[in-house]
C-alpha cells in the first residue's frame, strides 16, 4: 500500500527573502520528498508564507506599502530560489489566505468549546503617538542592570541582563520616540498549564517519536525549577488593533498572535492546494481535504530548524489534539547552517552565501544538494559550508568517483557498438552488479530515517568497487587489442548499469543531473523500483559531459564581499566587541576633545569605583570630574599627569556631585575575563586645553 504523506517545511516570515538556511531546510525536505515519490508514494510537499505580525506591518509601513502588497512582493521574488536549487513544492500559499483565516478561527473555537480559552488582563508597554501596544523589541532603553544606553525591552547586547521591557530606564518606543505609557488590556490564553494538555504532551513528546535530542530538551522545558519558575505556562495567543492578522471571533480590536496561525498555514496550504485540484491532477485523489486529514492512515511530516522546535512540539500538537485533529507524526528538527567554519550569520547579511549568487555566477545547484546532503544526519546538528570541503567533496567524489564512471565507459559504447549493451555479462560484472542492487535496501533504509550522509557514504563505496572494476579491466587497453571486442563490450555495459544502478540512488538528490542520465540512457524516468532489473540488450544515446568540477575561483567570487561590507570581519571582535556602527567626520567632531591636566586626585566616601579628578583644560577654570578607575589607581599615580578629556558631554548629576566631563579609558568588553582600565595620556609636548582631532 502506497503511503500518504503530508509534509511541509517551515513556513519563513515574509518579511526577506530566502538565505542559505532556508534553502539548507528545503534541500533536506526536498531529498526526503523525493525519495518517497520515487519509492511510488503519494506525497504532497506544500509550503507558504509566513505573512503576519508586527515587525512585517512595521516593515510595510517604513516602505509606504500595505502588508498585503509588501508580502505579495516577498512571495512574488521566491520562485528563481526554489526552481533555482530544484525544490519540488507541489504548492505554495501564504498564512494570509481565506483558508487560513478560516481555519484559524476554527481551530480557535474548538480550544474554545474544551475550556481551553481564558481572558486575564495584561498590562504592556503602549506607544500614545502610534496608538499601538509595543513587542518587546519596539522599547529601547538604558539596562536596568549596566546601564547600557539603546538596548531592546527584553534583554540586554552589553551584559546579556534579561528582564521585562517595563523595567527599562527611560524607555522610547523604537516607532516614534516617544516615551511609552503603561496600558492594561485583555489578553486571550490558551491554557496550556491545563492538566489536559501538560499530561498530552508529556506522554505525545516522551513516547519515541521525536529525536533523542529534541525529546530530552522539551523534559527540561516541563520541569520547574527550584524557584518555580519553567513549566508550562498558558501562552499569550492574542494582539491588540492595529496588527496584521487573523481576527479572533466574537472579540472585537483582537488578533491572534502571529504563532498561532501560523502552523495552521500548514494546513491552509494544503486546503488550498485540494480546492486548485493539485492531488487529483497528480494522484487522482477525489476525497475532499476533510475526508483526507480524517483518514488515520495519512502521515504529517514537518520538517523544522532547532530554534523553532518549541512551537512545533509543544504549541502546535495541544492545539491539533484539543481541536480533534490530525496530530503530526514526524516532527524532523535540524540544526543551523552555518559558513566557512561557523562564521557569525548576521540577520542583516545573511552568511555572505547569498543563494542567488551562488546561482547568478554559474554554479550548479547541484553541487550545493549533494554537499548538503552528504553533511547531515538525522539529529540536530549545525551544518558548516566550507568552501575546501566543498570543492573536495564534489570534485574527488561526485565527479570523480559516479560521474567518470559514464564517461570512462560511453565513448567505446557509442563508437564501437553502436551504443548496443549486451546481455551476456561474466561472472565478476554480475556479482559487481548483484552488490550493487543488493545495496538498495540499506540505501533506501538511511533516507527514510534523514541519514543522508550515510547514503551518501554507501553510494561511494559502491562506486569504489565500480571504479576498481574498471581498473581491473581496463576498458582503453581492451580496446586496443586484438579479439577483445566482446569483453570490451561486456566490461563497458557492467559500467553503465552500474552507473545506471547508481543514478537511481542518487536522483533524490541530484534530480536534474539524472534527468540528463535519463535521456543519455535512453529510459523513462527512474524510480527505486528499477534497481530490480538491469537493462540488458538496449541501446544508449551519446553521452554528453555530465557535470563540471568546483573551479576555486568561482568560490573566490561568491566570497567577495561587497565593497560597503569589506571593512566589518564578524567572526573577530577587537577587544572582545564589535566595532561600532560607522560614523562620518561631521559625527567625531560632535565630540569634543581636549587635553587635560589631573590638577588632583582623590577617593570618593561611599564608593568603590570612583575617584574624583580635579582637571584643568586650559579655561581658566577647573573641572570636577567623577571617573570609574578607583581599582585601577592610586590617586597619587595620577597627580600631575595629561590626560584626555570629553569636554562637551553634558553634565551628569550623581549621587556626590556632578561629573562635568569624562575621562576616557580603554578596557576590554568583558571585564570580568580581561580586567584592567587604562587611562589616556598624552605623548610629551601636549599641552591643557588643546583639542584632539
Ligand atoms: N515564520 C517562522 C516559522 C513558522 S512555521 C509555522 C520562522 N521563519 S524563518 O524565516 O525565520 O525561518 C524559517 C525556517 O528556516 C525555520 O525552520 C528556521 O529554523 C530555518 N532557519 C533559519 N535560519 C537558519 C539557518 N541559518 N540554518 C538552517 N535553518 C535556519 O521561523
Ligand atoms: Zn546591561
Amino acid at each position: 500500500m502506497p503511503r500518504q504523506l503530508f509534509v511541509t517545511t517551515a513556513l519563513p516570515y515574509a518579511n526577506g527573502h530566502f538565505h542559505i538556511g532556508h534553502i539548507m531546510e528545503y534541500i533536506q525536505a526536498d531529498i526526503w520528498v523525493r525519495f518517497q515519490r520515487m519509492q511510488g508514494h503519494q506525497v504532497h510537499f506544500v509550503g507558504a508564507d509566513d505573512a503576519h505580525g508586527a515587525p512585517i506591518m512595521i516593515a510595510a509601513q517604513k516602505v509606504g506599502k500595505t502588508p498585503q502588497q509588501f508580502v505579495a512582493d516577498i512571495a512574488a521574488g521566491r520562485k528563481p530560489y526554489l526552481d533555482g536549487f530544484h525544490i519540488s513544492f507541489d504548492h505554495w500559499s501564504s498564512t494570509d489566505s481565506p483558508e487560513n483565516h478560516e481555519l484559524a478561527q476554527s481551530i480557535y473555537r474548538a480550544l474554545k468549546a474544551e475550556g481551553l480559552i481564558t481572558v486575564r488582563p495584561v498590562e504592556q508597554m503602549f506607544d500614545p503617538e502610534k496608538g499601538m501596544f509595543l513587542a518587546d523589541r519596539f522599547v529601547k532603553g538604558e539596562c536596568p542592570k549596566c546601564g547600557a544606553q539603546d538596548q531592546y525591552g527584553d534583554s540586554c547586547e552589553v551584559c546579556g541582563a534579561v528582564y521585562a521591557p517595563t523595567e527599562l530606564k527611560n524607555p522610547v518606543s523604537a516607532l516614534s520616540g516617544a516615551t511609552p505609557v503603561l496600558k492594561t488590556s485583555d489578553h486571550y490564553f490558551f491554557k496550556l498549564s491545563d492538566p489536559r494538555c501538560f499530561d498530552f504532551l508529556q506522554s505525545w513528546t516522551q513516547d519515541g517519536k521525536l529525536q533523542p535530542g529534541v525529546a530530552k530538551k522539551i523534559k527540561e522545558w516541563f520541569t520547574k525549577d527550584e524557584n518555580g519558575e519553567g513549566g508550562l505556562g498558558d501562552w499569550d495567543i492574542s494582539r491588540d488593533a492595529p496588527y496584521f492578522g487573523i481576527e479572533i471571533p466574537d472579540a472585537p480590536g483582537k488578533y491572534f498572535y502571529v504563532w498561532l496561525d501560523a502552523p495552521i498555514g500548514y494546513l491552509a496550504s494544503l486546503k488550498s492546494y485540494f480546492s486548485a485540484g493539485g492531488p487529483l491532477a497528480k494522484y487522482g485523489e477525489t476525497r475532499s481535504f476533510d475526508e483526507f486529514m480524517a483518514d488515520p492512515a495519512v502521515e504529517q511530516i514537518h520538517f523544522i530548524g532547532k530554534d523553532i522546535t518549541y512551537f512545533h512540539t509543544l504549541f502546535w500538537p495541544a492545539m491539533l489534539k484539543f481541536s480533534g485533529r490530525k496530530l503530526p507524526n514526524q516532527v524532523n528538527v535540524h540544526g543551523f547552517m552555518t559558513v566557512n567554519n561557523g562564521e557569525k550569520m548576521s540577520k542583516s547579511r545573511g552568511t555572505g552565501l547569498d543563494p542567488l549568487k551562488y546561482l547568478s555566477i554559474g554554479m550548479n545547484p547541484e553541487w550545493l544538494r549533494y554537499y548538503i546532503a552528504a553533511k547531515l544526519n538525522a539529529n540536530v546538528e549545525d551544518v558548516d559550508f566550507n568552501r575546501d570541503d566543498f570543492t573536495a567533496r564534489v570534485n574527488s567524489d561526485l565527479v570523480g568517483k559516479f560521474i567518470n564512471i559514464a564517461s570512462r565507459a560511453a565513448g567505446f559504447l557509442s563508437k564501437r557498438f553502436a551504443g548496443q549493451l549486451t546481455a551476456t555479462l561474466g561472472a565478476d560484472g554480475q556479482a559487481l552488479l548483484g552488490t550493487l542492487q543488493a545495496g538498495r535496501t540499506v540505501i533506501a533504509e538511511h533516507y527514510e530515517q534523514r541519514e543522508l550522509g550515510k547514503v551518501l557514504r554507501e553510494i561511494m563505496l559502491l562506486a569504489d568497487r565500480v571504479n576498481e572494476y574498471v581498473d581491473a579491466n581496463k576498458p582503453w587497453e581492451l580496446a586496443k587489442q586484438e579479439g577483445q571486442d566482446a569483453r570490451l563490450q561486456e566490461v563497458c555495459t557492467v559500467c553503465i548499469e552500474a552507473f545506471r544502478l547508481l543514478s537511481i540512488y542518487l536522483k533524490p538528490v541530484l534530480p536534474a543531473l539524472v534527468g540528463n542520465v535519463e535521456a543519455f540512457l535512453q529510459v523513462q524516468p527512474l524510480v527505486m523500483g528499477d534497481a530490480e532489473r538491469l537493462l540488458g540488450a538496449h541501446t544508449i544515446g551519446t553521452y554528453q559531459h555530465l557535470m563540471q568540477r568546483v573551479d576555486p575561483k568561482m568560490l573566490d567570487a561568491l566570497f567577495e564581499p561587497k565593497p560597503e561590507e569589506a571593512p566589518v570581519v564578524e567572526a573577530v571582535q577587537p577587544g572582545g566587541e564589535d566595532i561600532a556602527p560607522t560614523i562620518t567626520i561631521d559625527d567625531f567632531v560632535k565630540v569634543d576633545l581636549r587635553i587635560a591636566k589631573i590638577v588632583n586626585a582623590e577617593h570618593v566616601e561611599g564608593s568603590t569605583k570612583l575617584l574624583r579628578l580635579t582637571l584643568d583644560a586650559g579655561e581658566g577654570r577647573m573641572r570636577n570630574v567623577f571617573s570609574g578607575i578607583k581599582e585601577a589607581y592610586q590617586p597619587e599615580q595620577l597627580i600631575g599627569k595629561l590626560t584626555v578629556l570629553v569636554a562637551n558631554l553634558a553634565p551628569r548629576k550623581m549621587k556626590f556631585g556632578v561629573s562635568e566631563g569624562m575621562v576616557l579609558a580603554a578596557s576590554h568588553a568583558d571585564e570580568k575575563a580581561n580586567p584592567g582600565v587604562y587611562v589616556l595620556e598624552p605623548f610629551p609636548g601636549a599641552e591643557p586645553g588643546m583639542r584632539i582631532r
